[in-house]
């Protein structure tokens, strides 16, 4: 039996995931819709830890400014009263029609000016609501045709954008860092930063890049047939992982946002094996310290009983998995079996300490490439030994 979630645990839920009425492109909702708090106060009920929501899941895209404090009044006070931290806001700039051919890259310069406001008034909400993670998730930043696009200006519009963004956030003095959210296509048929790769070099190029990294989901780096665990590792390595959205994704498809663990679930194991317990080699190399976001969605089919049923899915899931790969790491045919297949020797550098280029170049080390290629890496072993605690 798995334990009961705890706050200590820092599991995070977006309003908009168990809030998910289950309307898609072709069909109507099939529950009925709760408010935010009620929403927040059933997520302290079952054991998260915090929240996170975009602008218009609190209040509506035409809301005036008294009803919007009204609503965030509300929903922070629910949130203080069980406990709850938000952790991450963001905005919504996909759903208005306004936003159909983006919003800090649409083609229409006014409405570029529109979004960058409501992003900036979105901001000022995060700071508000004590979050220190302002998510950009560019959903329909992107384009169908690629004749629609000057695409070197929309790099460069997204980049001001975001420098922006930053600066405003650096000048309010706000304790705020933004993470991009890549995803490879849906709504738009190509979307900008397809990858976490992408967000990196993009952040790269930034001014303000020291506060901007990176909100990798499993199933949109799996959408683009990449391996989540590889993306959370150069996050990592770049010290850019800021946030995570978690979730199930089943092959190339559309966007599933199954419960964690409902997609691929070895991938899953590496992926908590990772966050818990670092990488294998590296003692000192950065670790993920947030927490642990489910962006997913309870299926349409589901009752009201059935979206609680599916958040708490997601807390077990992990909470099981973290068990399962601490065994993993404690088992001593583990420890073997990786020094057996030279995992933990690739930590060494290649060159000596010291060692010049042309030492190394002078240098023989009597290496025989025929004999080294003999070597067996004993990889599926190890693999199976994954597996085994994972299914045992
Ligand atoms: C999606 C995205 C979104 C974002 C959200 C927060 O595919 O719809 O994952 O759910 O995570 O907009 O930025
Ligand atoms: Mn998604
Ligand atoms: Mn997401």
């Amino acid at each position: 039996m798995v334990r009961q979630p705890q706050p200590e645990d820092r599991f995070s839920f977006g309003l908009w995931t168990v809030g998910w009425t289950g309307a898609d492109p072709f069909g109507i909702a099939s529950r009925p819709a709760l408010d935010p708090w009620e929403y927040a106060e059933k997520l302290a009920e079952i054991g998260a830890w915090g929240i996170t929501f975009h602008d218009n899941d609190v209040f509506a895209f035409d809301a005036d400014e008294a009803t919007k404090q009204d609503r965030l009044g509300r929903l922070k006070a629910a949130a203080d009263a069980s406990g709850l931290t938000i952790e991450m806001v963001t905005t919504n700039t996909f759903s208005h029609p306004v936003f159909k051919d983006g919003g800090l890259t649409s083609n229409d310069r006014s409405v570029r000016r529109f979004g960058l406001r409501k992003v900036l008034g979105a901001v000022d909400i995060a700071a508000e609501m004590g979050a220190t993670t302002f998510v950009m998730w560019g959903g329909r930043e992107g384009a169908e045709y690629d004749g629609s696009k000057d695409l070197y200006s929309a790099l460069d519009r997204y980049k001001e954008g975001l420098d922006t963004v930053a600066s405003y956030i650096k000048d309010k003095g706000y304790d705020l860092r933004i993470a991009l959210e890549p995803k490879p296509n849906e709504p738009r048929g190509d979307i900008f930063l397809p990858t976490v790769g992408h967000a990196l070099a993009l952040i790269a190029e930034l001014e303000h890049g020291d506060i901007v990294g990176v909100n990798p989901e499993t199933g949109h780096e799996q959408m683009a047939n990449l391996n989540y665990t590889h993306q959370l590792a150069q996050a990592l390595w770049s010290d850019k992982l800021f946030h995570i959205d978690l979730n199930g994704q089943r092959g190339l498809k559309y966007d599933q946002d199954l419960v964690f663990g409902h997609g691929d679930l070895l991938s899953a194991f590496f992926t908590v094996d990772l966050l818990e317990n670092g990488f294998v080699g590296r003692p000192d190399a950065p670790r993920f310290v947030g927490p642990k976001h489910f962006d997913y969605k309870p299926s349409r089919t589901e009752h009201l009983t059935g979206v609680w049923e599916s958040a708490k899915a997601c807390m077990s899931t992990y909470l099981l998995l973290a068990e399962k790969a601490k065994q993993f790491r404690a088992d001593q045919r583990v420890t073997e079996a990786l020094e057996y297949s030279g995992v933990t020797s690739l930590a060494t550098p290649t060159l000596d300490a010291g060692e010049s280029l042309a030492d190394f170049l002078a240098t023989d080390d009597g290496f025989d490439p025929e004999k080294a290629a003999e070597r067996d890496y004993g990889f599926v072993r190890l693999n199976q030994l994954a597996l085994e605690h994972l299914i045992g």
